[in-house]
């Protein structure tokens, strides 16, 4: 696909595609259920679908209406043993949340798979906690998936785990299982992440605290049912707002964003650049909603991000590096490894194209520096199949003079299936 350079200023207002993490979630918490609960205007995105295809499999009854999916669950035990393997396709979250609800299980077989990405992404740190608690579950060589789970008729142990890196995924998988452990749990986190799982359980009446970096679990009964709206994803939203903030004179407005402080980091980092950015809140439970007011800005000043940042901007890096490239100063990422093992090796498919782009970039092992300001060049985006480094460089080269070529926009369905159409929008 091509891409016209030199976007011109514009005033818009937007809404952008319900939340990835919270949508996984909300279906698995579903399913967890006996009773029928209801998700409005979920994320139907490939990763998501692929999360709603394993409910199915797993016995929840799934019934699609227009914006709205109704489950009735299984229960938080017992599951239908699947006939088939579950395939997580790209989907980090499907993967890591259902081993944590499946490794709990005191019978059946349940093979976790995916495509190549997800095959060669690491495992090893679900596996390992979870083998502590007492789970039967196996992987090919250096942890990776497929992965086989056999339930353990006594059931698991509790644990108290420090957790060597910062990840909700692994938090929430601990925590999945910690709710059907035969004992308490304590998980501790090296720098918070995304707390949905633990927000949205509350929420729903379950016995979890959080205090300091710790997360207490208690041994659960079902959850209760739900009627739920998932808000606009605010990973979805960056891209928008970092264009806004990109081309001075430009306002826009993106509507009922997830605003959970723990996802928008990248608003911090953009206003300590010098983005004039403004939150008007609408409700605050479970989660809090509302708009974002974005204008765009003359001068962006370079910043730098330290480890105990990083998890709360993980997903938003590959579009924050293109706002550093046109920001004055060296801007500098550290403490940010696990960019390596997300769909693909974001640090180098990041320095990659900021580099063909014609942009002054250092890669690092854990991140990387970049000298502005650039112009920023046409080129030949290289997407290494990722929806987030293809929505990245393609707001990159809506900056760029010239004409650009993409490899493979059509990635971007894994959490953005209109992206496209949106930016025409604009
Ligand atoms: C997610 C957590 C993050 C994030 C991913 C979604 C989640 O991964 O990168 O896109 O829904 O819990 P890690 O928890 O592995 O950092």
């Amino acid at each position: 696909m091509k891409i016209s350079g030199k976007l011109k200023k514009f005033s818009s207002e937007i809404s952008v595609p319900s939340d990835k993490s919270i949508t996984h979630r909300l279906f698995i918490f579903a399913l967890s259920s006996k009773k029928e609960s209801v998700i409005r205007n979920p994320l139907l995105g490939a990763d998501t679908l692929s999360t709603l295809t394993i409910v199915e499999q797993l016995g929840g009854k799934v019934e699609r209406q227009e914006k709205i999916i109704i489950i009735k669950g299984k229960g938080l035990r017992d599951f239908d043993e699947p006939t088939d393997i579950l395939n997580c396709g790209n989907s980090g979250t499907t993967i890591r949340l259902f081993s944590g609800l499946l490794a709990s299980e005191r019978k059946g077989l349940f093979i976790l798979t995916g495509d190549n990405s997800l095959r060669n992404r690491p495992m090893g740190r679900i596996i390992r906690p979870l083998s502590i608690m007492g789970a039967n579950i196996f992987s090919r060589k250096n942890f990776l998936a497929p992965l086989a789970i056999v339930g353990n008729k006594s059931g698991l142990n509790g644990i108290n785990y420090e957790m060597p890196i910062s990840s909700a995924q692994l938090k929430s998988c601990l925590i999945l299982a910690g709710l059907k452990a035969n004992s308490d749990s304590i998980i501790v986190e090296p720098f918070p992440s995304r707390d949905h799982t633990e927000l949205i359980l509350s929420y729903l009446g379950i016995n979890i605290k959080k205090i300091n970096n710790s997360i207490y679990v208690y041994p659960s009964e079902d959850l209760n049912p739900f009627d739920l709206t998932v808000p606009g994803d605010p990973s979805s939203a960056a891209f928008f707002v970092v264009l806004a903030i990109l081309i001075p004179g430009s306002k826009l407005l993106v509507r009922e964003v997830c605003l959970n402080p723990l996802r928008i980091g990248y608003i911090e980092v953009l206003k300590r650049m010098g983005a004039k950015i403004t939150l008007e809140y609408s409700s605050f439970s479970p989660e809090p909603i509302g708009n974002i007011f974005v204008e765009g800005t003359e001068k962006l000043t370079a910043t730098n991000i330290f480890p105990e940042e990083v998890p709360k901007i993980i997903d938003e890096i590959p579009i924050i590096s293109i706002a550093m490239a046109l920001a004055e100063g060296k801007s500098e990422i550290s403490g940010a490894f696990d960019l390596r093992k997300k769909e693909s090796d974001r640090i180098n498919a990041i320095c990659f194209n900021l580099k063909n782009m014609g942009i002054k970039v250092t890669e690092k092992e854990d991140g990387f520096i970049v000298e502005g300001p650039n112009e920023i060049r046409s080129s030949n985006i290289k997407t290494f199949d990722d929806h987030r480094i293809a929505m990245a460089f393609t707001i990159a080269a809506l900056l760029a003079d010239g004409e650009s070529q993409i490899d493979n926009p059509s990635c971007c369905s894994i959490s953005f299936p209109d992206f496209y159409d949106k930016l025409k929008e604009l």
